[in-house]
């Protein structure tokens, strides 16, 4: 799938790639890593490359960590480098590498985020991202897009703020597609429904950014049951908007996509490889 995609990359303006990419290879996809006790894939390559319903996987980094070659890797350039980094021209310029994806959550300032000033990011953005615009598709910064408290980096404002300075700072930067991230409880209180806020708050990401949503991160907070729960009513919504192009659900990890052991699927992990 990968070769075959990176042919179609080659011939075909953005705006035809953006179409092919939905069609060819689905939108489901994993979010993992090498942390883990084998230090590679294996968790992403052993449950899910039987999957026809998942086509993708991205690890917050590169290398690949030797993902099977069934899905599409995506590197992430994860925060500002410090210097040009052969490391990640050479992910971007790997055979198969059809799309990128840029800063993970810099809007935020906790130690786990790349938290960046908006202009920050946009000057990074079109150091280091914009260069290979003419090559790969090219991903808008992943923000906590429902983070609506006034938490942001560089300001008393939310993510979205955060992300309007981005884009109001984006001078020279194209994006092909945003990447959102999104956490809430499975069942918020007063008898709502996560599943109606998720749906509810990609429709505003899409109505306000006007690009491609990848929903990078997603996952509401529960039991492996009412996860299972929130990804049989979300996935049939996601699969059937035209501008969702991919999304990963957090993640493929022991407790998580995983059981406790990780020697099997959670619920959760069954819901996700399921049409
Ligand atoms: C992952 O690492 C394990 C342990 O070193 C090894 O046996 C396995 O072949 C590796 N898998 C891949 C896909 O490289
Ligand atoms: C990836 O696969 C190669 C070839 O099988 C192997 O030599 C290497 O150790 C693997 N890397 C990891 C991190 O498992
Ligand atoms: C995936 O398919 C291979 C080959 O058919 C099989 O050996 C393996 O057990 C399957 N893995 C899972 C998790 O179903
Ligand atoms: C997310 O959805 C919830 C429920 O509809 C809403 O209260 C909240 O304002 C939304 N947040 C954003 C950033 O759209
Ligand atoms: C550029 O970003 C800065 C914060 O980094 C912000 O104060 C400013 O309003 C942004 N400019 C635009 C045009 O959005």
């Amino acid at each position: 799938m990968a070769s075959l995609h990176s042919t179609v990359a080659a011939v075909l303006p953005a705006a035809s790639i953006a179409t092919a990419a939905t069609n060819e290879i689905g939108k489901r996809g994993l979010a993992y890593n090498n942390n883990n006790v084998y230090g590679n894939a294996t968790y992403a390559n052993d449950f899910f490359a039987n999957s026809s319903q998942v086509t993708w996987g991205y690890d917050w980094g590169y290398p690949s960590w030797n993902l099977s070659s069934v899905f599409e890797f995506v590197p992430m350039l994860w925060g500002l480098p410090s210097g040009n980094d052969p490391d990640w021209t050479a992910a971007v310029q790997t055979a198969g590498t059809v799309n990128i994806l840029g800063f993970n959550e810099p809007d935020l300032t906790y130690s786990g985020s790349s938290n960046m000033l908006p202009a920050a990011a946009a000057q990074g953005y079109l150091t280091y991202m914009e260069p290979f615009g003419g090559s790969v598709r090219i991903g808008a910064p992943n923000v906590l897009w429902n983070n609506y408290d006034s938490t942001s980096s560089g300001g008393d404002y939310s993510s979205r703020v955060w992300t309007s300075y981005f884009m109001g700072n984006r001078t020279g930067c194209h994006f092909d597609f945003a990447c959102i991230h999104w956490y809430e409880d499975c069942e918020p209180g007063n008898g709502e429904s996560g599943a109606d806020w998720f749906t509810s708050n990609v429709t505003d990401a899409y109505n306000t950014l006007q690009l491609p949503i990848w929903v990078t991160e997603f996952q509401c907070y529960g039991s492996d049951d009412q996860q299972a729960t929130f990804l049989e009513s979300v996935m049939p919504w996601l699969d059937s908007q035209d501008y969702v192009e991919r999304y990963a659900y957090f993640g493929v990890f022991p407790g998580y996509l995983l059981d406790g052991d990780g020697d099997a699927l959670s619920a959760a992990g069954k819901a996700y490889v399921s049409s």
